[in-house]
């Protein structure tokens, strides 16, 4: 039965998120009740298949085909965006706004894309759009950044955003297998999806940063702002030097703020061990934050599944209520309020860990030596490896550099006749990052 003071919400779409808001509201309907002094009750669902509703015994006249029952109802308070996708997702949320509903999402490629245009839509009708679950989805991230850590000069976040490639790198690293059968298993086991693109090409964790650094940075990035590289082109082998250099492998979605200018990258990049991400294993996500007063702080967990994301939305259902019992709804709406340049990959100063194959014979080592001094690249440490049919593997790691230096003599040393090939280049991140 439907209680009069209830909380009414309208939920577009019922996949594994939108399950979960379902599950979560049904179990903890007490809890949720005591904590908010009225229940929350999903009053309609925007559903196609209706094989998913029935199988949480959802009854029939709640599920609609129609967003219109959603949107024109005067019933409901709050519409949960849990399609995913950018339409019709974005034309939904933009008119629920506009008919005067606060908007919980998910929708991490939504805010990535069109964040502006639906902070202004929603600060314009002084409404909440919340996105918790959009960043790490069981992990608290916006709402700190936003609130709890607004006070301090955010110095730079390095995060493990994205789950699957987490699980990827964590099991060639342990078990010494390529890539190929590591993300067959992961498909297996249900940690990679069918198509795995957005997930090992980096664009998902791509999205997530982009969030985050809009929010800490107060300036908007939206997601082609961000330098992508994915996991596709590590092997065990560049895993194994890494380890006996110290470093463990990780997907990294960094945003730094330096003199004005922001940097914001996802990529492979070598690790101290004794970096506290390090340790952040198989589907775990962290998120590890510098500030100017706070010092440093890591956020850790899970980064996503049904109940994780459904803890975060229905926090988002509950904070938006509290607003609106209070007349308060769009008080800390869009956080950005300047705009900064964005740094080109080429202008972007760190180490590099470069894998070279190269003629075994006198002279090849003072050869690549001497390009990469005329470019201004200093070389920490130089190891040579394995040795086979008269090539030798050359593993280089650098100093700081900048990216276009480096750029500029890996494209001199390719193109030497003592070179067999630059078989790989990684970035190694986080020394400064630690005490
Ligand atoms: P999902 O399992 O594919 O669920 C989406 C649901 O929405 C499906 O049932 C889909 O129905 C329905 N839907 C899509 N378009 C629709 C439309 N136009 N009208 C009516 N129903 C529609 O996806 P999900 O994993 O729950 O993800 C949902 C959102 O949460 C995405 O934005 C995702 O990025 C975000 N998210 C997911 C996770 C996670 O762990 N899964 C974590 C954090 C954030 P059909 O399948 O029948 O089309
Ligand atoms: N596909 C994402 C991951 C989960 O692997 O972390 C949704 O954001």
């Amino acid at each position: 039965m439907s209680a009069s003071n209830a909380v009414k919400i309208g939920l577009l779409g019922c996949g594994t998120v939108g399950s979960g808001v379902v599950v979560l509201l049904n179990d903890n309907r007490d809890h949720v009740t005591q904590r908010l002094g009225r229940p929350v009750e999903i009053k309609s669902i925007l559903e196609m298949d209706t094989r998913k509703t029935d199988a949480l015994g959802i009854a029939p006249r709640m599920v609609t085909q129609d967003i219109g029952s959603i949107i024109d109802d005067p019933e409901i308070e709050t519409v949960v965006e849990v399609m995913g996708g950018i339409e019709p997702a974005r034309t939904y949320i933009l008119e629920a706004l506009e008919k005067g509903k606060n908007v919980v999402t998910a929708n991490k490629d939504l805010i990535a894309l069109h964040g502006k245009e639906l902070f202004e839509k929603a600060s314009e009708k002084h409404r909440d759009l919340y996105f918790e679950a959009s960043v790490g989805g069981g992990i608290p991230i916006i709402a700190p950044l936003k609130q709890s850590l607004v006070a301090n000069n955010i110095n730079f976040i390095y995060g493990i955003v994205n789950g699957t490639t987490n699980y990827i790198l964590t099991k060639m690293s342990l078990e010494g297998k390529d890539y190929e059968g590591t993300l067959k298993e992961a498909q297996r086991l249900g940690y990679a999806e069918a198509d795995p693109t957005s997930d090992v090409g980096g664009h998902d964790a791509a999205r997530k940063i982009s969030i985050l650094a809009s929010i800490a940075f107060g300036a908007r990035v939206t997601y082609p702002d961000v330098y992508v590289e994915g996991i596709t082109n590590i092997t065990p082998l560049d895993i194994a030097y890494g380890k006996e250099l110290g470093y463990t492998l990780k997907l990294l979605a960094i945003a730094k703020e330096e003199n004005g200018a922001i940097e914001v990258r996802v990529h492979p990049a070598f690790i101290p061990d004794r970096h506290p991400l390090a340790s952040v294993n198989d589907v775990f996500n962290a998120v590890f934050i510098r500030g100017d007063f706070v010092g440093d702080i890591m956020l850790y967990g899970r980064g996503a599944g049904q109940r994780p994301t459904a803890s975060a939305i229905v926090g988002d259902i509950i904070e938006v209520a509290r607003n609106s019992e209070h007349g308060d709804t769009g008080r800390i709406s869009c956080t950005c309020f300047e705009q900064k340049r964005i740094k080109p990959i080429s202008e972007v100063k760190t180490r590099y860990y470069l894998r070279i194959l190269v003629k075994d014979r006198p002279g090849v080592l003072a050869g690549i030596a001497g390009v990469f001094g005329n470019q201004q690249v200093s070389i920490a440490s130089v190891i040579q490896k394995r040795t086979e049919d008269s090539m030798a593997e050359l593993v280089f790691v650098t100093h700081q550099v900048e990216e276009g230096n480096l750029q500029d003599s890996l494209k001199i040393i390719s193109g030497m006749a003592i070179v067999g090939k630059v078989s790989n280049v990684i970035r190694v991140e986080g020394e400064e990052t630690l005490i």
